[in-house]
């Protein structure tokens, strides 16, 4: 057999695989709980809508069976246009570049912005699809911390300073605004505030990526950092996956005129347009009315599960161990104590105690996290989180126990 490597680009070597797609390995075996892999709940999914859209629109003719344009059905970027102006964007259909999911947006953006070396901030946890994408393209990482109010813009402030002193200037910086992968944290306002006005200062773009913001659990939605940004600096990132479903796999940039044509003829080279048939499936569930309703069903179910992770972790943990306390979203993360290596828990959590998680140190990227983890409450049964997490617990407490 030849050897494959030989003749790969050099590029390769910055390309990692997910250590989440390595934890559902694990994972499969029967009689696990898992709390890893954080996708949406397949039983969320509105079958019967999804099913009466799609026999609608064989009705009309089959061009959802079509090629469609690479900038995505106008339609459907008319009426994302119109939701992003309900939310305070001044925008127009002509803003709006449908990807193939979010995570195609996050390609395309690295691919025309990015040469090798070029520096990129991220949040550090930050989201593992989001830091492959700069890692493909070669750019360099550099990890901002961040609290219970998201990125930490003080220390971000100092970071620049030192940076520009030294003649470094980023791109831009890559941040998930509501309901954060990994943590579950959302930016306050104040520091979405801040952000800009240091992107302003230190003239680097704001990668701006929302796709949980709509499942929130009761509290006020904070403005996009896209609303306060009169000057195209800041590219918003949108997807249907999680309030619709990700097998549509449609997503949305919303840019200047200029970068979304940019953007445009990077897709053509990349996959010539996105799924009209998810794109029609998308449109079909907004025109109806329907897809308002389904998300409000998200909110109440998602809401319960983080409802019974809290008051499970409260009940089962240490003392030892700390959590964030999500308002929206699919994610909780924990801090240990630091002298636990979570990877290397996770065989023995696994075969022990039969559950999962992601361990942290995946989303970072110095090395550092090694003794926190990620907990998904959005795809494990309700009747199992309890003993999911008291399971976790006596895998934590073993791991105490063993270093007194
Ligand atoms: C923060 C974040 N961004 C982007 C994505 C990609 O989503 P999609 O490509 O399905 O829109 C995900 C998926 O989990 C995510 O968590």
């Amino acid at each position: 057999m030849l050897e494959m490597e030989r003749y790969y680009a050099k590029r390769v070597e910055e390309m990692r695989g997910s250590d989440i797609r390595d934890a559902f390995k694990l994972t499969e075996e029967p009689g696990i709980i898992s709390f890893a892999g954080g996708f949406p709940a397949p039983e969320s999914f509105p079958v019967p809508l999804i099913e009466g859209l799609l026999q609608g629109l064989f009705e009309e003719d089959y061009s959802g069976l079509q090629y469609g344009p690479t900038e995505g059905l106008e339609e459907l970027r008319y009426e994302i246009a119109l939701r992003m102006r309900a939310d305070g964007v001044d925008c127009t259909t002509d803003n709006i570049l449908i990807t193939n999911g979010s995570q195609q947006a996050l390609d395309l953006i690295c691919k025309v912005m990015l040469d090798p070396g070029d520096l990129v901030l991220v949040e550090q946890p930050g989201y593992i699809g989001g830091l492959n994408a700069i890692g493909n393209y070669q750019g360099r990482k550099i990890g901002i911390p961040m609290d219970e109010d998201g990125l930490r813009i003080d220390v971000l402030a100092n970071r620049l300073k030192e940076m520009a002193a030294k003649g470094q200037h980023p791109k831009f910086i890559y941040t998930v605004t509501n309901f954060h992968n990994p943590t579950g944290v959302t930016l306050s306002t104040t520091r979405r505030q801040g952000l800009l006005q240091l992107a302003q200062e230190y003239d680097f773009l704001i990668l701006e990526d929302n796709p949980y913001g709509l499942i929130s659990f009761g509290q006020e939605a904070l403005p996009h950092i896209k609303t306060m940004d009169d000057e195209g600096r800041v590219i918003y990132l949108g997807s249907f996956s999680k309030i619709l479903t990700p097998g549509v796999r449609v997503g949305w940039v919303t840019a200047s005129q200029p970068l979304i044509r940019q953007l445009t003829i990077a897709k053509q080279g990349t996959d010539l347009c996105s799924s009209t048939l998810g794109m029609k499936l998308v449109l079909e569930s907004i025109r109806s009315g329907k897809l308002e309703a389904h998300i409000e069903s998200l909110r109440i179910l998602y809401r319960r599960r983080r409802d019974l992770m809290l008051q499970a972790l409260s009940t089962y943990m240490p003392a030892e161990v700390h959590w964030t306390r999500p308002s929206g979203g699919f994610f909780i993360w924990l801090r240990l104590p630091s002298y636990i290596d979570t990877k290397a828990m996770l065989p023995f959590a696994v075969a022990e105690e039969k559950v999962a998680y992601v361990s942290g140190k995946g989303f970072h990227v110095d090395g550092s996290g090694q003794s926190t983890i990620r907990l998904a409450c959005s795809e494990a049964f309700e009747t199992d989180i309890e003993e999911g997490i008291r399971r976790l617990a006596k895998a934590i407490r073993h791991r105490i126990e063993a270093a007194m």
